[in-house]
């Protein structure tokens, strides 16, 4: 049990492509997987993928259901382990969702994923299991599993004037005031922003 350091944006172990998890099943793997849960909660995030914490292998870590729903508290434990995921789009249909990423610290971007797709991965147990996922959890798996490519998601960006800081949410003010739903965390930004009166009609 371990809060790991995490690698940030420039780091060489970003930009590689990870190796596949031999075995699912080795106790080695689950106590990565143990230290990735750890870290996210001490930093309070969504989702890590192991290069992000100095381990260039094929594993995730994912909370979804509490970011979205604050009510989803109580449910049974939301913590998802994804060993050797592989995904893959369904249609051709893209969105636009902004993303953080813990590697890049004080910054979030909106970024065009894949509306719909199919993942197979293994859990700890070596269980093959095969899911389908669709608009925010979409767009949360394929930030993750690019780190396992050595994707960060401003390589992903088709308009960089949508990378801001986080102390400065403009653009994505904006979007929330045209109606566009986000993530509370990214929500809360826009909420604490001083400049927030000053630039925008509601
Ligand atoms: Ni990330």
């Amino acid at each position: 049990m371990a809060i790991r350091k995490v690698a940030a944006m420039g780091n060489p172990i970003l930009y590689r492509i990870a190796e596949p998890v031999a075995d699912a099943t080795d106790p080695e793997i689950a106590r990565l997987a143990n230290d990735m849960k750890e870290t996210l909660i001490d930093i309070g995030g969504s989702g890590i993928a192991a290069p992000q914490v100095f381990e260039s292998l094929r594993l995730v870590v994912y909370r979804y259901s509490t970011r979205l729903d604050e009510n989803a508290r109580e449910q049974a434990d939301p913590w998802v382990t994804l060993v050797n995921p592989v995904l893959t789009p369904i249609g051709g249909e893209m969105i636009s969702g902004w993303g953080r990423c813990l590697s890049i610290p004080g910054l979030h971007g909106k970024v065009p994923r894949h509306k719909s797709l199919s993942m197979t991965y293994q859990d700890l147990s070596g269980e093959e299991i095969t899911v389908q996922a669709s608009g925010a959890l979409a767009t949360l798996l394929q930030h993750e599993c690019d780190h396992l490519d050595g994707v960060l998601y401003p390589m992903r960006m088709d308009d960089i004037s949508k990378l801001e800081f986080n102390a400065e949410p403009g653009h994505l003010a904006q979007d929330i005031a045209d109606g566009v739903n986000v993530w509370p965390v990214l929500r809360d930004l826009v909420d604490a922003w001083p400049g927030r009166e000053q630039w925008m009609d509601n």
